[in-house]
């Protein structure tokens, strides 16, 4: 078994699978070099806020105050979605994954950028980051632990042999079923057309989930994500679902 974070060191700018038992990580974890202060952001400030896998079977103990709901974001990207969504949200605990190093410096950066010194920066209450894998963290959360999750324009795997790759699986649903609390709902984006497909198909033959919305019109309170920005300037066309757990 391959240890992702040991992997880390060595995938720049090329596309690496971390063996994990039965499920491989496909895709960069870094795309350049790192500077300095992102350097000191992963290891002085990330450790600070990230969310403690010690915590994954109590998850609402792992916040500064305890919240009302946890919410779940898988890839973040950049976090400009994750971000505005805890800052809308303060009574809100929410989690955000992303693997890409350079993408967590990006919100590393947003909210530790009143001071220079990482060790000192605040680290806000209801905010954690799962910088490794998010399906290791799925598989340790508790049964309807999870209020909202979100998939904004998941890595899109266009290739039918890379179907597996795909986020939305069918397989995973069970177990995405398992963390959500009953009602919960599961919004995804994507701009990608054969994901769009993928997911209409994926997501109209299963018992888990119920179509709440399937619109190219985006919602009002979806904060803006950075692919979406760049698939939108490219000419694509997003589709927003929302599902919701039955
Ligand atoms: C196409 S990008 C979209 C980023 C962001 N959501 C946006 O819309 O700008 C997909 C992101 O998902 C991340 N990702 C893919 N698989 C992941 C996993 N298993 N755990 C955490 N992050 C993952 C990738 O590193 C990548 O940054």
């Amino acid at each position: 078994m391959t240890d992702i974070k040991e992997e880390s060191s060595i995938s720049i700018g090329v596309l690496h699978s971390h063996s994990k038992g039965d499920e491989r990580l496909y895709g960069r974890r870094r795309a350049h070099p790192l500077r300095e202060r992102q350097q000191r952001l992963l290891s002085y400030y990330l450790p600070r806020l990230k969310f403690p896998i010690s915590f994954s079977e109590t998850p609402y103990s792992a916040f500064g105050r305890t919240p009302k709901q946890i919410w779940l974001e898988i890839g973040f990207g950049g976090g400009e979605h994750s971000l505005a969504q805890h800052k809308a949200n303060p009574e809100i605990g929410y989690i955000a994954c992303e693997v890409f190093e350079n993408g967590i410096c990006s919100l590393l950066s947003s909210l530790a950028d009143s001071t220079s010194d990482e060790m000192e920066a605040s680290i806000p209450d209801m905010l954690r980051v799962w910088n490794e894998d998010a399906r290791i963290l799925i598989k340790k959360l508790p049964s309807e632990s999870i209020d909202r999750l979100f998939l904004m324009f998941p890595d899109p795997w266009p290739k039918a042999r890379h179907a597996k790759r795909r986020f939305v699986n069918a397989d995973r649903l069970p177990l995405l079923a398992h963390i959500l609390k009953h009602k919960a709902y599961w919004h995804i984006a994507s701009d990608d057309l054969t994901y769009q497909e993928w997911v209409k198909q994926v997501m109209s033959d299963q018992p888990y989930f119920e179509k709440i919305l399937e619109t190219t019109t985006k919602p009002q309170d979806w904060p803006n994500t950075r692919y979406e920005q760049k698939a939108i300037r490219a000419g694509r066309t997003p589709i927003y679902w929302i599902f919701q757990k039955k």
